[in-house]
This record gives structure tokens, sequence and C-alpha cells, in this order.
């Protein structure tokens, strides 16, 4: 069975000119449905509000316009077009490594856009 996500926060380093400047976002640790460690993007892929977890409801879901998401980011109901994004992560010495990414709101097929 799958176990409650774990919400982390992460800092993103972003290099804009000459100014690094460092953000924090939200990623849940959480396990795919081969019991793998998976890292999912807290970004809704509708329309991009952050979403949370609910204990109550052992889902993932939107406050903006309803979606909802199974434990290991699959979509349940509502009207994303595709599940919770995963990012590519590692463990190194211990300390999870997550590569932060952007990916296209709206469509179905999760896409890069920086
Ligand atoms: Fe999440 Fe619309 S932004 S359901």
């Amino acid at each position: 069975s799958l176990s409650a996500p774990v919400a982390r926060t992460i800092q993103i380093e972003q290099l804009d000119g000459w100014r690094k400047a460092v953000s924090e976002k939200t990623v849940y640790v959480t396990k795919n449905d081969r019991g793998e460690l998976c890292v999912l993007s807290s970004i809704c892929p509708h329309l991009g509000c952050t979403v949370p977890w609910s204990a109550s409801k052992s889902a993932f879901a939107c406050p903006c316009h309803g979606a909802t998401f199974s434990p290991d980011g699959k979509q349940i109901s509502g009207p994303a077009l595709r599940g919770m994004d995963a990012l590519q992560s590692t463990v190194q010495d211990g300390q999870l490594m997550v590569r932060f990414q952007y990916f296209r709101q709206l469509v179905a097929d999760k896409e890069v856009i920086g």
C-alpha cells in the first residue's frame, strides 16, 4: 500500500545575469506503485496552484479547481489533464538531490519549459 507523501522544501539556485537568486520550492517525497522513491512537484499541472496533501482524503487536493491526485500523483478527478509531475532525483551521501523543473500547464503530456 502507499504511505502518505512527505512535503520537503528544496532550495533552487538560479543565475539571473550576474546575480544568484535562491528560491524555495515544495516537493513531495512519495513512492510509486513499484515501491520506488518518487519526488513530485507541488505545482498543479492544471493551472499552477500549489497542491497540498490532504490527510483526511488520503489524496492531493488542489484548492483552485478541485483536481485530486493519488498519493503517487496519478489523476483521480478534476480538470487536470495529467497527473502530478515527477521530478528527477537521486540520493547522494544520504541526501536527496532533486532536479527541479517547470512543465507546461493545461496539456496531457509532460513537457519541460524550464
Ligand atoms: Fe489545480 Fe486548477 S490549478 S485544479
